[in-house]
C-alpha cells in the first residue's frame, strides 16, 4: 500500500502549555469570599491558581500553547490540516477561538473549529482528530484545550470561585504508519446531569411584550453554576469504569498503564479511583495544588508537566481521563513513542517571527477587503458591523 496513504496512527509529536503569569493564591481568594487555605487545600489539593491578564484570551493563549507545540514538533503551521480548540470560554460564539488561532498561526491550509464537552473536551477533541487522521481526511492536526475560567466564574460564590484557573495545553497529532500513538477512547454523555454544572452561553434576551417573567430562570447568566457535590459523586462513579472500557478496548491491562493523567479538579477525586482501581496514586501525574482547574486544558497542562518531569518514556501507555459539564466523561489510551527533542531557546525566538510575518499576512488581508469596498463604492465592513450594531442596539463588540 502507498506509504502516503497507510498514515493511519495518530502519534502525539508536539506539547506545549501556556500558563498566565498572574499567580492567585488562596489566601488572595480568602480576601474575596468566606474561605480559607486550609479548607481549599483540604477538600480539592489546590494552593493556587493562574488569571489570564489584560490583552490574554482564550484565543492568545491557545495560540501560545500551539506554537509551542509546533516547535516541539518541527512543523511549520502551513502543514496543519485541522485545528480544534476545546474551549467551554470561548471569546465568541463565532468565529471560533480555533479560527482565531488559525490566523494568529498563519495555517493557511487547515480547517478550525471549537469543540464543546466542558471539561472531558480535550480528550474529546483529541479522539476526533485522531478519527480523522485513521480515516486518511488529514494527516496533521494541532488539538488545543485552552480556558479563562476566571471570567466566567461568580465572585461570589465561595463554592465554585475557589476551584477554576486559567491555561492552555496542545498536543500535535502527526498520522505515521508505525503502529501507535492514540490506541483508543471512549467518550460519553448523560445530558439528564446537565444542570448539575452549567454555565449559560448567551444572555437571555428579554422578550417585552411578554412581561419580566420571561427574562430568565432564576440563576445568573454567563456565570458558572455547580453542585459540587453530586458533580464528585458522578466523577468517581463514572471514572473507574471508563478507565477500564477504555483498556479493554485497547487490550490492554492495568497493569499496563505507565501514568494515568486526570482532569485536575480534585485530588480527593483522584485517590477515590486509584483505591478502587487499587493503583498507587504515584501513577497518577497531578498539578492541580499549582494550576487549580483549568477545565478543558488541564489534561494538555498536566501532560507537558509530566513531559517535563521526565514521567514518560518511549512504548509507555498513557491513559487520559475528563469529566465535566454535560455532563460528559471520556478517556484515552496512547501509547507514547517520542523522546523528547532538545529545542534550544534561539530555535524557539527564530520560529516565532513565522508569526508576526503571519499577523502582518491578517492585517493585509483585512486592508484587502477595506480596499475592495472602497473601490465598489460599498461601506466597508467595519462600517457595515457598526450600522448594525446600532439599528440592534447591541454593544459594540
Ligand atoms: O471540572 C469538573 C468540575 N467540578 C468538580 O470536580 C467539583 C466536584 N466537587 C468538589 O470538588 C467538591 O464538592 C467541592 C470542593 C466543590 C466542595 O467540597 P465538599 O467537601 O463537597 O463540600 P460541601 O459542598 O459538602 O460543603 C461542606 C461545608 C459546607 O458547610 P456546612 O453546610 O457543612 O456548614 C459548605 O458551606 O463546607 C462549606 N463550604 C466552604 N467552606 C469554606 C463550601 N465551600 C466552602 C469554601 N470555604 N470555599
Amino acid at each position: 500500500m502507498d506509504a502516503e496513504l497507510n498514515m493511519k496512527y495518530a502519534h502525539i509529536v508536539g506539547w506545549g502549555s501556556f500558563w498566565p503569569d498572574k499567580i492567585l493564591t488562596n489566601d488572595d481568594i480568602a480576601n474575596i469570599v468566606d474561605t480559607s487555605d486550609d479548607w481549599i487545600f483540604a477538600r480539592t489539593g489546590i494552593r493556587e491558581r493562574r488569571i489570564a491578564g489584560e490583552g490574554e484570551t482564550t484565543a492568545t493563549l491557545a495560540f501560545e500553547a500551539a506554537a509551542r507545540a509546533l516547535v516541539v514538533a518541527g512543523l511549520h503551521p502551513s502543514q496543519l490540516d485541522m485545528i480544534i480548540v476545546a474551549t467551554s470560554t470561548p471569546e465568541y460564539i463565532f468565529p471560533s477561538t480555533a479560527s482565531r488561532v488559525q490566523d494568529y498561526l498563519g495555517a493557511a491550509r487547515a480547517g478550525a473549529f471549537d469543540l464543546s464537552a466542558a471539561c472531558s473536551g480535550f480528550v474529546y477533541a483529541l479522539n476526533m482528530a485522531a478519527q480523522a487522521i485513521a480515516t486518511g481526511s488529514i494527516r496533521n492536526a494541532v488539538v488545543i484545550g485552552s480556558e479563562t475560567m476566571s471570567r466566567v466564574l461568580d465572585w461570589e460564590d465561595r463554592g465554585t470561585c475557589i476551584l477554576f484557573g486559567d491555561g492552555a495545553g496542545a498536543v500535535v497529532l502527526r498520522g505515521s504508519s508505525i503502529p501507535g500513538g492514540v490506541m483508543a477512547s471512549e467518550l460519553r454523555s448523560d445530558g439528564s446531569g446537565g444542570d448539575l454544572l452549567r454555565l449559560p452561553a448567551v444572555y437571555h434576551n428579554p422578550v417585552p411584550a411578554l412581561g419580566p417573567e420571561y427574562l430568565g430562570n432564576g440563576h445568573k447568566h454567563n456565570t458558572i453554576a455547580m453542585d459540587g457535590r453530586q458533580v464528585f459523586r458522578f466523577a468517581t462513579r463514572v471514572l473507574y469504569q471508563s478507565i477500564l472500557n477504555v483498556l479493554k478496548k485497547a487490550d490492554l491491562n492495568i497493569d499496563d498503564v505507565a501514568l494515568f493523567v486526570p482532569h485536575q479538579a480534585n485530588v480527593r477525586i483522584i485517590q477515590h479511583v486509584a483505591k478502587k482501581l487499587k493503583v498507587p496514586m504515584e501513577k497518577f501525574y497531578l498539578n492541580v495544588e499549582r494550576a487549580g482547574n483549568t477545565s478543558a486544558a488541564s489534561i494538555p497542562m498536566a501532560l507537558c508537566d509530566a513531559i517535563e518531569d521526565g514521567r514518560l518514556r518511549p512504548d509507555d501507555n498513557v491513559v487520559f481521563i475528563g469529566f465535566g459539564g454535560g455532563l460528559t466523561w471520556a478517556a484515552s489510551v496512547v501509547k507514547w513513542d517520542v523522546t523528547p527533542p532538545e529545542v534550544t531557546r534561539l530555535d524557539r525566538e527564530w520560529k516565532r517571527t513565522r508569526y508576526i510575518v503571519a499577523r502582518g499576512r491578517s492585517k493585509v488581508r483585512r486592508w484587502g477587503r477595506r480596499m475592495e469596498a472602497y473601490l465598489t463604492g460599498s461601506p466597508t465592513p467595519d462600517a457595515r458591523l457598526r450600522d448594525a450594531e446600532k439599528e440592534k442596539k447591541l454593544p459594540p463588540s
